[in-house]
């Protein structure tokens, strides 16, 4: 059954709105920036499960893209995704204007550290986790829910909100959700709209490369060539790879081998314009 959500706009209508909800009722949030896939749904669906009220949240977020980023050109599908929410019972939808979050004169960030800082996405995109730190705090103060979903897609992010979360003795569970991806083994992702059918038919290599890599480290091979050979592999596709690296799962610290703790494997590569991510537990 479809079910419209309520849509809210300004801070002081939220907050209104969850009032009667919080005293009996358990709220999880799923922060999203719209454009929504069967990735986000995922992470509703996980919400449903957890609690009785699911606020999703919709807010294309400036202050984590660069000035070379797409900010501009990011999809935006308001009406379409109300529809797929209201097709999931979906509560209410936050969405917030970019002056309602970010007021004249506000000036302050959050700066993350450890998993942040691993080298990783942050190496090659230096403005992003401060961004989406401060955006997701920002959320957490003004939905105040009890659970937060986030996909395991994003797995260094996953792991900055969660470390952040406990940082700040934030009163919510933050809830990792496994990659919900295409038939062909593509992570959905809302960027995949920009390859062409050429580079569709390439971007599955990525994470055939991850999981072949992963099943080479659990054979025995060692980091260090199954790395090499999954960089060469993924560059051979047609890929500019930013980075194809084992990490330790909850630190991202660099590991040497697999002794040195439960491994990711992470990878960023570009094909064309398009930059694309995905990562495999070992
Ligand atoms: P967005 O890219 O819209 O993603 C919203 C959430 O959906 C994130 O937690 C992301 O990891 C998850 N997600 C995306 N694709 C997925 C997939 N294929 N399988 C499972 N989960 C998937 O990530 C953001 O927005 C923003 O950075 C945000 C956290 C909202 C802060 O602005």
């Amino acid at each position: 059954m479809s079910r419209a959500p309520k849509i809210m706009r300004t801070v002081p209508a939220l907050r209104r709105s969850l009032q009667p909800w919080r005293r009996h009722e358990k709220i999880a949030l799923v922060p999203t920036m719209g454009a929504l896939h069967r990735g986000h749904i995922a992470l509703v669906r996980q919400a449903r499960r957890r609690a009785q009220r699911v606020v999703v949240s919709i807010f294309v977020n400036p202050t984590q893209f660069a000035p070379t980023e797409d900010f501009g050109s990011y999809p935006r599908r308001f009406a379409d995704d109300l529809a797929v929410l209201a097709a999931e019972t979906v509560d209410l939808v936050w969405a917030p204007s970019a002056e309602v979050m970010y007021p004249q004169g506000f000036a302050t960030r959050i700066a993350p550290e450890g998993a942040a800082t691993a080298g990783l996405e942050d190496k090659f995109r230096p403005h992003f986790f401060g961004g989406v730190a401060t955006v997701v705090a920002k959320l957490f103060t003004q939905v105040q829910p009890d659970f937060a979903m986030f996909g395991e897609k994003d797995y260094q992010q996953l792991r900055v909100v969660t470390q952040m979360a406990r940082d700040l003795d934030l009163p919510v569970k933050i809830i990792g959700v496994p990659t919900v991806r295409e038939i062909d083994g593509m992570a959905m992702s809302s960027r995949n709209v920009y390859l062409s059918e050429s580079e569709r038919q390439i971007a599955p290599t990525l994470y055939r490369t991850l999981k072949a890599s992963a099943a080479d480290i659990k054979g025995g091979e060692t980091l260090e060539s199954v790395l090499a050979a999954g960089r060469a592999k993924t560059e051979l596709a047609g890929f500019a790879v930013d980075y194809f690296e084992a990490r330790h799962a909850l630190t991202l610290r660099p590991v040497t081998t697999r002794k040195d703790g439960p491994i990711r494997l992470l990878v960023a590569a570009r094909l064309g314009k398009t930059r694309l991510i995905d990562n495999i537990a070992v």
